[in-house]
Formats: C-alpha cells, sequence, structure tokens
C-alpha cells in the first residue's frame, strides 16, 4: 500500500468509525513503514553524467531522472533537452520512445527540435512581427517569412542553470534561464524556470514558470517526438491518437492560423481515437499545407487554469499508452513531417517522415497578431505559469 493510499484509509476509516480510530492508526504507522523501507530501497534517483562539449568548450551533462519503477527520463542542460523517455511495453520491456542523438554535436548543429523547451514562443508569429502595447517588434525570420521557435537562437540552443531536485516519490530537475531585453527582437528580460518531475506513477510533469520587466509574449512548450513502439522502430502511422478537441486552428501556406474551424468532416477529428495513418494521405489542403498533420487543436476544457486530458495515444504493437493532460488552451499535432532521412538517431537508425509525432501543448500558433486567441501577453508583476503531464502505461494496467 502507498502512503498517500495508507492516509487516505486512515482519514476515511476515521471519519466513519470514529471508534476504531486507534486500531487503523496502528496499521496506518505499520503501514507506512514498510512503505517507507521499501520507497528508500528503490527511491528514484538523478545521475549526472558528461555528454560533451559545446563548440566554445561549455560543458555539457546529461542527467537521468529513474524512478522507483525503472521508468527514466534523460535531459541534458542545452536547450532543456529531454534526449530519452524509457518506459516499459506491456511485457515489461523497456524502450526509449522519444526521438534523440547520442552525441552533443548532432545536438547542436542538426537538432530539428527533438526533446527541446521550444521559446520564448513556441510555434510561428506571422511575418517576424508584433505590436505590443503600440510598438511594433521585429523578430528574426527564421522560417520562410515567420519567427518559428523563439527564432535564430531560442531556448533550445541555450545553457540552462540545472538545479537536482531529489525527493521521496518523485525525483525532478529545476532549469533556470534568463532570456536578455532584445533577445531575438522580444522585449523584457524574461526569467523561465522549467521543472521536470518524475514520479513513481510514471508520470512525467512539466511545470514552466516565468516573469519579465517589460511587457512581452511568451508560449512555452516541449518538443519531445514520441514513438510508443520504439524510437528508431519506423513510423507512427498505426498508433492510435485521441485529441479533446471539437476544433483546430486551420491555416495559410506558410503554416499561420487563418481563424478556428470545426473539425466535423475534416481529417482533423480525433475525438475518437483514430489510427493516424488513417487519412494523412488524404488530399485535403490543409495536409498539404503541413505535408502531414502540423496544425493546433482548440482543445474542449474548462478555462480555469486545471490540468484537463487533452490527447491519448495508443500503440498497440507494445500496449504502450501516452496521456497527456495540460493547462494550456491548445495542442500543436505535428507528425515529423519534414524528417526526411539525413539524420541518425539515438538507436542508430536513419529518421524518414512520420518515424515520431509531437504533441506540443501552447497557446495557439501567432497568438501575438490574433487578438480573439487567449492571450499570450506577460506583464510585469504577473508570473505565467503552465503545466503539462504526460503519464505512461499499458493495455495490461
Ligand atoms: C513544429 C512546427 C513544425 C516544425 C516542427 C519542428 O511542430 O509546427 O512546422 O517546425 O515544429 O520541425
Amino acid at each position: 500500500m502507498r502512503k498517500d493510499d495508507a492516509e487516505y484509509v486512515v482519514s476515511q476509516r476515521a471519519s466513519w468509525h470514529g471508534v476504531r480510530r486507534p486500531v487503523a492508526l496502528m496499521g496506518a504507522i505499520a503501514c507506512a513503514a514498510i512503505l517507507m523501507a521499501t520507497t528508500t530501497a528503490n527511491a528514484g534517483n538523478i545521475e549526472k553524467r558528461d555528454f560533451g562539449k559545446l563548440p566554445d568548450g561549455t560543458p555539457v551533462f546529461e542527467y537521468t531522472l529513474t524512478n522507483a519503477k525503472n521508468m527514466s527520463v534523460g535531459v541534458i542542460n542545452y536547450g532543456g533537452i529531454i534526449t530519452s523517455i524509457k518506459v516499459p511495453d506491456r511485457d515489461g520491456k523497456i524502450d526509449n520512445v522519444v526521438l534523440g542523438f547520442r552525441d552533443i554535436d548532432s545536438y547542436v548543429s542538426k537538432n530539428p527540435y527533438f526533446g527541446v523547451i521550444a521559446g520564448r514562443y513556441a510555434n510561428r508569429i506571422a511575418n517576424a512581427k508584433f505590436t505590443l502595447d503600440g510598438k511594433e517588434y521585429t523578430l528574426a525570420a527564421n522560417n520562410g517569412p515567420n519567427s518559428l521557435h523563439g527564432g535564430v537562437k531560442g531556448f533550445d540552443k541555450h545553457i540552462w542553470q540545472v538545479k537536482e531536485l531529489p525527493g521521496g516519490d518523485s525525483v525532478g530537475l529545476e532549469l533556470a534561464y534568463r532570456s536578455p531585453d532584445g533577445e531575438e527582437g522580444y522585449p523584457g528580460n524574461l526569467d523561465v524556470k522549467v521543472t521536470y518531475t518524475l514520479n513513481d506513477k510514471n508520470e512525467f510533469r512539466i511545470d514552466y514558470a516565468a516573469t519579465t520587466d517589460k511587457a512581452t509574449v511568451i508560449n512555452l512548450t516541449s518538443h519531445s517526438y514520441f514513438n510508443l513502439a520504439g524510437n528508431g522502430s519506423g513510423t507512427v502511422l498505426d498508433h492510435k491518437l485521441t485529441i479533446n478537441a471539437d476544433k483546430y486552428t486551420p491555416v495559410n501556406a506558410t503554416s499561420i492560423p487563418t481563424g478556428i474551424a470545426s473539425v466535423e468532416g475534416t481529417p482533423f477529428d480525433f475525438r475518437q481515437p483514430t489510427r493516424i495513418g488513417d487519412r494523412i494521405r488524404d488530399g485535403d489542403e490543409q495536409l498539404i499545407y503541413g505535408r502531414g498533420y502540423d496544425h493546433n487543436w482548440v482543445l474542449s476544457r474548462p478555462n480555469d487554469g486545471s490540468l484537463a486530458l487533452a490527447a491519448r495515444l495508443e500503440d498497440a504493437k507494445t500496449g504502450r499508452i501516452l496521456e497527456i493532460s495540460t493547462t494550456e488552451p491548445g495542442i500543436q499535432f505535428y507528425t515529423g513531417n519534414f524528417l526526411d532521412g539525413t539524420l541518425v538517431g539515438s538507436a542508430g537508425k536513419m529518421y524518414r517522415q512520420g518515424d515520431g509525432l509531437c504533441l506540443e501543448t501552447q497557446h495557439f500558433p501567432d497568438s501575438p497578431n490574433h487578438p480573439d486567441f487567449p492571450s499570450t501577453v506577460l506583464k510585469p508583476g504577473e508570473t505565467y505559469k503552465t503545466s503539462t503531464v504526460h503519464r505512461f502505461f499499458t493495455d495490461k494496467i
């Protein structure tokens, strides 16, 4: 029995049957003692190892968070990149379910955002421009006419300060980065903290926080490419996906949202579990613009900052399931459309189109130019806070 379960039972019994309280309490204390002994033996841990150097000599480290169930998450201090997420399949076989590289040089020279923290503004800002409080800001255009994932040197290409957070039934890392005023054209010194936490329920949680000294815009996400059948095992077209959304944001030819539309009757309707490959080659204009799925869904959720279930991904072959809950209003579903066989990943296999998929929880792309979208403005005195939880389990549990 887990400690919190034991406490729950005690409090329930205590209130239901006052007279039994001493017995229940003694039982719970015994139970908690056994549990503490077990968690001490199997407690999660954090390992740190050298992961090479940046071209300027800065050392890079890889931290591996491991929980009591042997699930692990690898993270480097460059870009806050998640290098691996290792989880069991239905038979207990552990495999890495995210795409990545083995060496820092590949992450520095050719990373298509594998595992990164994307910011200051994840996804696109049209024509690399926005106006805030009457002033126009010009950003770096690094994706055709648009600015993508924070510009030429986004948060994915900086060294983050890492603090280890050892714990009882969870282990974590706090990553901090100060984005200076004017960086990539954005106003305000922005202090960002991203906390990665892995608990013993095989939940990997990301908490984002930021403050600024001038009004700015911010949209942070995590850009892992998932393949629940295992990194390097082929395409994700057989995975089944459910997205809790009645609407999505269709795009123009440069992937900038043109508004909000219903998913009804389109290949974007994932309200029921649907095989990703079923409609990906439909001659739909939206799919052609993205070369597959590369769109933002408008999540059906209360507007109260709570964690709400956004998406569920299942792989029938291994039985692995991932559920993503978030406080965010949107999720970008991207099917690795630009992987073209030129990269060799951490499994020693070459990546081709569709070999991984991203489910990036976020505010909507280009919100600074769409006053009708939820606001991405952060003002001095406010704290930006969002959270996303990735829960891994199998069809056997
Ligand atoms: C996001 C974008 C895609 C692409 C990937 C990274 O998902 O929407 O167009 O840039 O990131 O390649």
